[in-house]
């Protein structure tokens, strides 16, 4: 597996995937550029998902920026909480993911939520040792640090700002003007995708932990009282390993073959729409090119979930022998809203209107009761508070003084340690009819969170094949024609004779048809054709003698035609040149 991670990151640095970014100086750590058919592949990739979370669900997306002031991520918890466990090597001043030092080289497979004591226990345990440079981790102290990007907004530093860790607070911060957007009908999707920034100690694998990625996050706003839930008929019959935490003790950590709609009914999965999205999500990895047989939902053990979350499952992919985590699935509860709501003037809760309107009681006291000031002297205000909040808390209090007594008798408060007998008839006690038409409430949130450049990595990785074709060996790349960064490749048989001018037509005419097409004439066609087969081109179209009716004879195909080449099977046919795009729209659309 090193060895096809190494394939792999030599064909993407050639193919113009991705690369380390800033090669010209140094490079550094955590930042790549995708180069053009990085950038298409995951230009299509995004697409694809903005079609099936957004448009497809009736979701609506947003653009939020991705530097926000201090206030946000104090509310949200970031500034505080965000935090991954570092240890400095004592030698040669590396600093390691603690949690990572652990997992690489002893049995705890997950040590994330396990906490800094505990790290350093298991790391002087095992005798760890720094992963550069071999020195004992032994007693050296384990740090939190936090993981956000700061950066100061205007001159000064007055005001500071931070990178967003992730695009979730620009759709919450925005809150109050969504729901009205929304017109406080709930559920309600709110999806975006951008660049998430975080601060990683030590970026590795590739695309897989970088300090700059694109997040691809839906924040869907529920009612936690609303039974209904989603409607899950379209996804039931998804299947996919589910591997849960009860279910994981009970069968030794063997994931569940099962459907989406099984996995709910069992409570494995407790929320609905966690389960929906499951089998949405679960579907689309399938059609981005995501080999299903490396594929699983795990659920999060207690300690392994974010501070914001109660209940949350990834979705996993089997890269380079390792499960890597492509995506969250969590459920927020009100914990966002409520913080912002707290923190910020402005209302984050949503009207629930109720059936029917309710109509309750609401006991009151004569709120300046002016009545017991010269019986009481200077307790009375304090007085008068204590009688208000009993009238509210214990409103029977009253009422049995008054009938007891025929209007005779005393409630009796405590302030200070002191009691006070209080006649009723100077309280002015009375019990008030309202009528309300429904209430506010803060929505729920579930979640689904995806990795945009953790997805393109494993589609790279789960599509990559190497085989034999006449007698030579030849890379190429399964990519699904939806996601692939080029559609077709259109070549003349060679440049001459009006074959390059006829070619040259055929590949604009399919580009104002809104395909993506590369034109290549040089070399033999064989490497042209192999050279589309290494980024995952899906088709190539030759144009030859037959195209411009100069065929010698018919065998060599009938006038006006091309032959189209099919990536996997490297099978022909041939194509009349005005059913091309055509043909190839159908092909594409599979
Ligand atoms: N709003 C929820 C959230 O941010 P997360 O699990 O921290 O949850 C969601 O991140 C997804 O973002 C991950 O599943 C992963 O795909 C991607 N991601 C997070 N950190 C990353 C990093 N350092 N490099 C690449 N992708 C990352």
């Amino acid at each position: 597996t090193d060895d096809r991670s190494a394939d792999l990151t030599e064909l993407a640095k050639r193919r113009g995937f991705f690369l380390q970014s800033a090669g010209a100086y140094g490079g550094v750590s955590g930042f790549y550029t995708f180069g053009p058919n990085g950038a298409g592949l995951k230009d299509n990739i995004e697409d694809s998902w903005r079609d099936r979370f957004t448009v497809r669900e009736g979701n609506v997306e947003i653009d939020a920026p991705t530097i926000m002031p201090e206030p946000v991520f104090e509310a949200s918890g970031h500034l505080d909480g965000f935090d991954d466990m570092l240890v400095e090597c004592p030698s040669c001043g590396e600093s390691h993911r603690a949690d990572h030092v652990v997992e690489d080289n002893t049995d705890y497979e997950e040590a994330e939520g396990l906490g800094p004591d505990r790290v350093g226990e298991i790391i002087e345990e095992y005798e760890l040792v720094c992963p550069t440079c071999g020195t004992g981790l032994a007693g050296q102290a384990i740090e939190d640090f936090n993981l956000m990007f700061e950066t100061n907004i205007g001159p000064g530093s007055s005001s500071p700002g931070y990178l967003r860790p992730e695009t979730a607070q620009g759709i919450f911060v925005e809150f109050p003007q969504l729901k009205e957007y929304a017109r406080n009908q709930l559920p309600f999707g709110v999806t975006q995708i951008g660049r998430a920034y975080r601060n990683e100690i030590s970026p590795r694998k590739s695309l897989l932990r970088v300090r700059e990625f694109t997040q691809a996050e839906l924040e869907l706003f529920v009612d936690p009282e609303d039974g209904e839930g989603p409607d899950l008929d379209s996804v039931v019959d998804v299947v996919a390993p589910f591997y849960g935490v009860d279910q994981q003790a009970a069968d030794d950590g063997d994931p569940l073959d099962i459907t989406v709609g099984e996995a709910h009914e069992r409570g494995l999965v407790a929320d609905p729409w966690i389960a929906y999205y499951l089998g949405v999500a679960a579907e689309w990895y399938d059609s981005i090119g995501v080999d299903m047989d490396r594929f699983r939902f795990r659920q999060h053990q207690s300690g392994e979930r974010a501070h914001y979350a109660a209940d949350c499952w990834d979705a996993e992919a089997e890269v380079d022998g390792d499960w890597i985590e492509l995506a969250g699935f969590a459920y927020r509860s009100d914990y966002d809203l409520s913080k912002h709501d707290e923190y910020s003037d402005e209302d984050f809760t949503v009207f629930r209107q109720y059936d029917e309107p309710i109509t309750t009681e609401r006991p009151t006291v004569d709120p300046d009761m002016s009545s017991l000031g010269p019986a009481f002297g200077g307790a009375a205000g304090d007085i008068a508070d204590a009688l208000a909040d009993l009238a509210e808390e214990a409103p029977d209090a009253f009422r049995d003084a008054e009938s007891d007594t025929d209007g005779e008798g005393t409630v009796t408060v405590e302030v200070d340690g002191d009691a006070y007998d209080v006649p009723v008839g100077q309280t002015g006690f009375s019990v008030e009819e309202v009528t309300e038409s429904g209430e506010h409430f803060l929505p729920h949130v579930v979640e689904p969170s995806l990795g945009i450049d953790r997805a393109l990595y494993t589609v790279l990785d789960h599509c990559y094949r190497e085989d034999e074709v006449d007698g030579e060996e030849r890379t190429f790349l399964e990519l699904p024609a939806s996601v692939a960064p080029t559609t077709v490749g259109v070549f003349p048989l060679m440049d001459r004779d009006g074959l390059g001018e006829e070619a040259r037509e055929v590949a604009a005419d399919l580009r104002e048809r809104g395909l993506s097409v590369a034109y290549d004439d040089s070399g033999a066609i064989g490497r042209r054709y192999r050279r589309q087969d290494e980024v995952g081109t899906p088709f190539c179209v030759t144009v030859d003698y037959a195209t411009v009716g100069e065929a010698r004879d018919d065998d060599e195909g009938e006038p006006g035609t091309v032959t189209v080449r099919e990536r996997d099977t490297t099978a022909q046919k041939r194509i009349a040149v005005e059913d091309l795009a055509e043909t190839l729209d159908a092909l594409r659309e599979g």
